[in-house]
């Protein structure tokens, strides 16, 4: 009945890596490595992700008339990402500044570019594509006022994942919609805000619940995931690797997840199946570059 396993509305950018020692501090300059220029992008990660482990995927989005925009292009058409709804104009491709450091672990600013043109307005001429689309997954490096039309446009049985990152507060239907909302500690604390509960993550997900998700899931890096519904919360280990680049890894573990409950499985085991994606993203520089695909996942889970 539908078209596409998953439809991601989200930003593309191109990520500007660069590895260094250790991050500066304020009024400090440190060298790092040569500069790597490779397609990233919230959004655009997700649907390669999703792409890649095998699912059929589409992606609104909104790039630049520039060099940028055809890096993404091309690694979307790569993975096989149905790229008719990726829009072009209004300003420059998105960029980000990474830097990665010898742990893996990542900082990153957006310059957000085309991906604050992406309006209401795109997402009302997309409706075909959203009645054509099992789950929707989106994130916040688009405008806000676009999710919150994304969340009134969505179908009847249309399931909506929402990463709230960068972490924004947000709009009582915009939670009401999501199922799950996926955050991790720090996007936790800023969707809680006043209603943030000290202690353990378990009441942080009790919390997140109370403000209407259907479910959520906390991303608790090394210490795994939690995932809450109705009523549970429970933990869903992580899976041991050697960390070279963090980047993306997220993204993987938000589009696999998505596309596991579209394809029926319960919340905890489409959780499980993510955390490996998400390990396996990590053992490799970049962010589309390093997602696997469903054989690699297989392995993962043999080993
Ligand atoms: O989540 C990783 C992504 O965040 C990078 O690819 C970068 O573009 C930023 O959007």
């Amino acid at each position: 009945m539908y078209e596409y396993d998953l439809l991601v509305v989200g930003s593309a950018n191109a990520d500007l890596v660069i590895g260094v020692e250790r991050r500066p501090a304020a009024g400090e300059t440190v060298l790092g490595s040569e500069l790597a220029v490779h397609p990233g992008g919230k959004g655009a990660n997700q649907a390669v992700a999703a792409a890649r482990l095998g699912a059929r995927t589409a992606l609104l989005a909104r790039v630049g008339d520039d060099g940028h925009g055809r890096l993404l292009r091309d690694s979307l058409d790569r993975a096989g990402v149905d790229t008719a709804w990726v829009l072009t104009g209004g300003a420059p491709t998105g960029i980000a500044l990474i830097t990665v450091d010898p742990s893996g672990d990542n900082s990153i600013v957006v310059s957000p570019g085309a991906n604050a043109h992406l309006t209401p307005q795109d997402v009302r001429d997309a409706a075909p594509l959203l009645g054509a689309s099992r789950v929707v997954s989106t994130q916040l490096e688009i405008p806000l006022g676009t999710v919150a039309e994304l969340v009134r446009m969505l179908a009847a049985g249309t399931r909506l994942v929402l990463n709230p990152s960068p972490p924004a507060p947000l709009p009582a239907d915009v939670l009401a919609a999501c199922d799950p909302l996926i955050v991790n500690e720090h996007e936790a604390a800023v969707v809680l805000g006043n209603a943030h509960p000290g202690g353990a993550p378990e009441d942080r997900a009790r919390a997140l619940l109370a403000l209407g998700p259907r479910s959520v899931v906390i991303t608790l890096g090394a210490e795994g995931a939690l995932v809450a519904d109705a009523g549970t919360v429970r933990r869903v280990p992580s899976v041991q690797v050697d960390a070279v680049d963090t980047t993306g890894a997220g993204d993987a573990f938000t589009a696999a997840l998505a596309w596991r409950l579209g394809a029926g499985e319960e919340l905890v085991d489409a959780a499980a199946f993510a955390a490996r994606v998400g390990a396996l993203a990590v053992t490799r520089e970049g962010a589309q570059a390093s997602f696997p695909t469903a054989d690699e996942v297989a392995s993962l889970a043999s080993r």
